[in-house]
């Protein structure tokens, strides 16, 4: 992007740092390859105004005139397009995005233009960064903008600080205030409970205000998503409307309000919640706040997924252009009841399905208070000596002795009263000491306020490689949300307890950061009691997370369905259960669309179903590359139909991958009549399309031996024959 700044009518395409004169309007626009988000002073006040927000206009001079178009002229509302609305002052009765008590007691804020600064990022992007200061106090608001020009992503925070003599109070601290001039707003959001995460709900907006919070602490995700969808105008489709997909990147306590004002316009205030959350802030001390990060698309809601998929992988993700291990994980086949032998028996079937790693999880560890069951032993980061008497040592031998890699669950953060951890480290908990604890899946969580237990928490992770550098994989979990919200660290130090929320994130991401500093690439899967814990700014330390408890493949269809619009195929894991009551073959051919792992005793398939895993874990290594790198197009929305269909396709449009699911089980489902569109091949090629994932008996319908042109794919499509007795379909589709 060239840097697009200007000033009155005079536009200058290099980067300015300061406009000293007064009475001429300061023009900022922040675009990208389709996006533009413009900011504009107004003449005499400077105070800073958001004048665009959506389409990209051809010829820039021409955002001067935008606010001209518009008549915000209401009394009273006068202020709802300030780019950073405050609290207590200047005729604003709109959400404010930050609310501030001074040293002097006074709670009024007021907030101007002083300078902005556009630069380039070592990565490529654009990044501007807007100063605004109140002109009574020594108080500051830096806006930054990062925006992707290939991704069309803009990442949005904002950093508060002062000057003033002792600590100000911030009561609200938003990372972003935007400003939409449209007519009409539909939102959609995602309503989550353990096992049923990411449960669309969505709704036109109506005047007043609609917030979505989480309040836990932990697992943001566990009642409802950090992330939503909004279209403007009218409901948008796959490949039609205008769309902004987005996220508050913080794994916390998140806020984000969407406020419909006087005008019909929709004003959104994005950031950390400040419940139970004044933040003292010190003199000369930088208050950053999370990224809220999205994309708009013009062409749909297919196009906004495929951008913040390739900003994902391209910019916030652990070895997002890289590799995955395929895997077998013991916790649906073995619980807490396996012994060193039955692991090892379990590492013969991994071998015999051809994953590349074993993945052993709960229950290893804790001897006073062994980990049996999930009453106790978490805290205890010992190898349990009577189940493992070898230690993981001996079973890392083991699995590499079969070509399998090792890797092992932990859950770091949390604590059973019944653990040693506990006896010896009481002050290390999050507890009222005055009130009974209060528990979640039995337990309590660690006080990452504290420098200790990040200490803590960081050695577990490096002790396990120190003793066992071929370890190759970890999961770490987080089942407990923050009951008990008190810290005694932050007691011992006089800082306030309202700071807890805040500083535990922050604690966590240290211990993240230092985690990868020394181990930068080793594969890390995010867990929450299923996915309890997603969110962009995790993805800076972790390569993949796992969706859901629930892997029953049809309402698994589903949640992945859901997921897809935020995040790549190449961070999904999914596993192959015997959760519900589908077919193997629909159970493989659904954790085939992401990244592939069985959890399943080996033992116990048929030589058919045996044969039928092998295979499809061969395909899987061949179609791998274009699931995880390439484009994403939904073809047939279960939502609306009584099956699912959505198909990869490689950059260069010479391979895909289709899958196809039955939804509706029903005889009357309205599945195999017409062929389904395809997406993203190329219109000039000719391709052959091939069903795979078979047993070695079945019948295909689709003729491997036909040549279809991309036009016709594209324009008429392919029928997978989907019916009752051929509930999912995989096709793979290459150019000749
Ligand atoms: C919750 C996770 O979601 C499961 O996959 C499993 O790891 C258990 N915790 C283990 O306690």
């Amino acid at each position: 992007m060239k840097n697009r700044v200007f000033r009155g009518d005079s536009i200058i395409t290099f980067s300015i740092s300061f406009f000293s004169s007064f009475g001429q309007k300061i023009t900022i626009p922040i675009e990208t390859q389709n996006i533009s988000l413009v900011l504009q002073t107004d003449g005499k006040g400077k105070q800073l105004k958001i004048i665009h927000c959506g389409n990209k206009l051809k010829d820039i001079s021409d955002y001067e005139v935008c606010r001209d178009v518009f008549n915000l002229q209401s009394e009273g509302a006068l202020s709802n397009n300030n780019a950073f609305v405050v609290a207590g002052i200047d005729n604003n009765f709109v959400e404010p995005a930050i609310a501030a008590v001074h040293v002097d007691g006074n709670n009024s804020l007021d907030l101007r233009y002083e300078n902005h600064v556009i630069s380039k990022t070592s990565e490529g992007a654009n990044l501007i960064k807007i100063v605004l200061k109140d002109p009574v106090y020594d108080f500051y608001v830096d806006l930054f903008f990062k925006a992707w020009e290939n991704e069309d992503v803009i990442e949005q925070w904002s950093v508060i600080r002062h000057t003033e003599k002792g600590s100000v109070t911030l009561n609200k601290y938003a990372s972003a205030n935007l400003y939409f001039f449209n007519k009409k707003y539909y939102l959609t959001t995602y309503n989550s409970s353990w096992a049923k995460e990411m449960q669309p709900v969505q709704m036109q907006l109506k005047q007043g205000v609609h917030t979505i919070q989480s309040r836990l602490g932990t697992r943001e995700n566990l009642l409802s998503s950090p992330n939503f969808m909004l279209s403007f105008d009218n409901v948008a489709s796959e490949n039609h409307g205008t769309v902004m997909v987005g996220q508050i990147a913080w794994n916390g306590n998140f806020c984000m309000e969407f406020e419909i004002d006087v005008y019909k316009n929709l004003h959104l205030v994005a950031g950390i919640n400040p419940y139970q959350s004044s933040y003292k802030l010190e003199p000369g001390v930088n208050f950053e706040t999370p990224r809220f990060i999205y994309t708009i698309s013009f062409e749909g809601i297919g196009k906004a997924s495929r951008n913040i998929q390739n900003w994902m992988r391209n910019h916030n993700l652990i070895d997002g252009k890289g590799d995955r291990l395929t895997l077998l994980n013991n916790w649906e086949a073995t619980y807490f009841d396996f012994d060193q032998n039955k692991l090892v028996s379990l590492f013969d079937g991994a071998k015999e399905l051809g994953v590349d790693m074993f993945l052993l999880d709960d229950g290893w560890f804790g001897n006073k208070y062994p980990r049996n069951d999930d009453k106790a032993g978490l805290g205890d980061w010992e190898v349990n000596r009577k189940k493992l008497p070898n230690g993981i040592p001996y079973l890392i031998k083991e699995a590499n002795k079969r070509g399998l890699k090792f890797g092992i669950w932990i859950e770091p953060e949390m604590v059973n009263p019944k653990s040693v951890l506990y006896e010896k480290h009481i002050d290390w908990v999050l507890r009222q000491e005055n009130r009974p604890e209060i528990y979640f899946r039995n337990q309590l969580v660690l006080d990452l306020t504290n420098p200790d237990v990040q200490d803590f928490v960081y050695n577990v992770v490096d002790q396990l490689f120190i003793e066992n550098p071929e370890l190759a994989f970890i999961k770490w979990d987080c089942n407990a949300p923050i009951f008990n919200g008190h810290s005694k660290y932050l007691e011992k130090n006089n800082i306030p307890q309202s700071h807890l929320y805040i500083e535990y994130t922050r604690g966590l991401e240290k211990v993240l950061k230092r985690i990868r500093k020394k181990y930068p690439k080793v594969p890390m899967m995010l867990c929450s009691g299923g996915g309890g814990r997603t969110d962009f700014s995790l993805f800076r330390f972790f390569t993949e997370f796992w969706l859901s408890d629930n892997t029953d493949p049809l309402e698994r269809v589903f949640i992945q369905w859901n997921y897809s619009y935020y995040y790549p195929a190449i961070t999904m894991c999914n596993h192959v259960t015997n959760w519900g009551n589908k077919p193997l073959k629909y159970r493989i051919d659904v954790a085939s669309m992401g990244k592939l792992g069985f959890d399943i005793r080996v033992n116990e398939l048929s030589d058919d179903d045996l044969a039928l895993c092998k295979k499809s874990v061969d395909n899987y290594n061949q179609f791998k590359h274009i699931i995880w790198q390439g484009d994403l197009f939904r073809l047939i929305n279960p939502y609306k139909d009584d099956f699912a269909s959505l198909m990869f396709v490689n950059p260069t449009k010479t391979e895909g991958v289709m899958f196809t699911y039955l939804t509706n089980w029903r005889y009357v489902a309205d599945t195999s009549v017409r062929p389904v569109k395809l997406q993203g091949l190329d219109p000039d090629k000719k391709y052959r399309i091939t069903e795979i994932n078979l047993y070695s008996n079945q019948h295909s319908p689709i003729d491997s031996g036909k040549i279809y042109s991309g036009d016709f794919l594209l324009k008429i499509g392919i029928n997978p024959v989907i019916n009752l007795s051929r509930p999912s379909v995989v096709l793979k589709i290459q150019a000749l």
